[in-house]
């Protein structure tokens, strides 16, 4: 099947604190969306990439799509929530496509082997996701800090971006999400919530989400530390 991917990159950025779409920080001289993108470009098993914009930021996407010639890319207009986001991604991705991939703008440090490796243990199920153990004990909290339930960390995960979908089941999902008023903070989540199963695959530690100022400056040393 014909391979798609969904970047939602039309976020605000507000735990960043820059005043603009952290995606537009630079990394080793380059802007962090960038750097998320080219893995996609570079990759002989992706068909199309849609690129999920803000309105406001959609100009200068075109021009950075421009500028590195990433010649995979379409760019579409996001929405409010992530979600919303993706959903206008999928509907803006051809016919032909198939079978699709979400990863976050801002996770700039999946590598191809990684990508290629999920794309290969990934191949028998209709919808997976990467995720990594996590490390802290993790402790449900009451909204005045007691502490409700410690949960078991052996069988917690860290869920990150790549996740891939058939697009049938995907489009699906959006759609009875949205009729529903329901919302989740990744996609899986919406499969879940209408009882499909989710397949989870090993991650990567060095695949972050770059999300507060610290996250940036790790980014970038990972980034120097694989060149040099
Ligand atoms: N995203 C999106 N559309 C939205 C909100 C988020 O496409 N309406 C994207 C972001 O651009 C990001 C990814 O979803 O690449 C993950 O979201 P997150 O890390 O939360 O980014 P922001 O929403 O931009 O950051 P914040 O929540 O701190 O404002
Ligand atoms: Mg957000």
């Amino acid at each position: 099947a014909k391979l798609g991917i969904v970047i939602p990159a039309a976020g605000q950025g507000k735990r960043m604190g820059a005043g603009y779409n952290k995606q537009f920080l630079t990394l080793m001289g380059e802007p962090m969306l960038a750097h998320t993108v080219r893995l996609f470009e570079q990759s002989s098993y992706v068909s199309e990439i849609v690129v999920v914009g803000a309105e406001a930021d959609v100009p200068i996407i075109v021009e950075l799509v421009h500028h590195h010639k990433f010649d995979k890319v379409k760019i579409c207009k996001g929405g409010v929530q992530r979600q919303d986001s993706v959903r206008a991604g999928v509907q803006a991705l051809s016919s032909a496509i198939q079978r699709i991939v979400v990863h976050d703008g801002a996770r700039p440090l999946l590598t191809l082997e990684d990508f290629h490796r999920f794309l290969d243990e990934t191949e028998k199920f209709k919808a997976a996701i990467m995720a990594i153990p996590v490390k802290d004990t993790i402790k449900q909290v009451h909204e005045t800090g007691k502490v409700i339930a410690t949960l078991t960390r052996e069988r917690l995960r860290a869920v990150q971006t790549p996740q891939i979908f058939d697009r049938a089941i995907l489009a699906e999902a959006h759609y009875q999400a949205v009729s529903a008023g329901y919302y989740g903070t990744d996609d899986a989540s919406l499969l879940e919530w209408m009882g499909y199963p989710v397949q989870v695959i090993e991650g990567s530690q060095e695949n972050i989400k770059v999300t507060t100022p610290e996250d940036l400056w790790l980014a970038e040393r990972i980034l120097a530390m694989r060149e040099a």
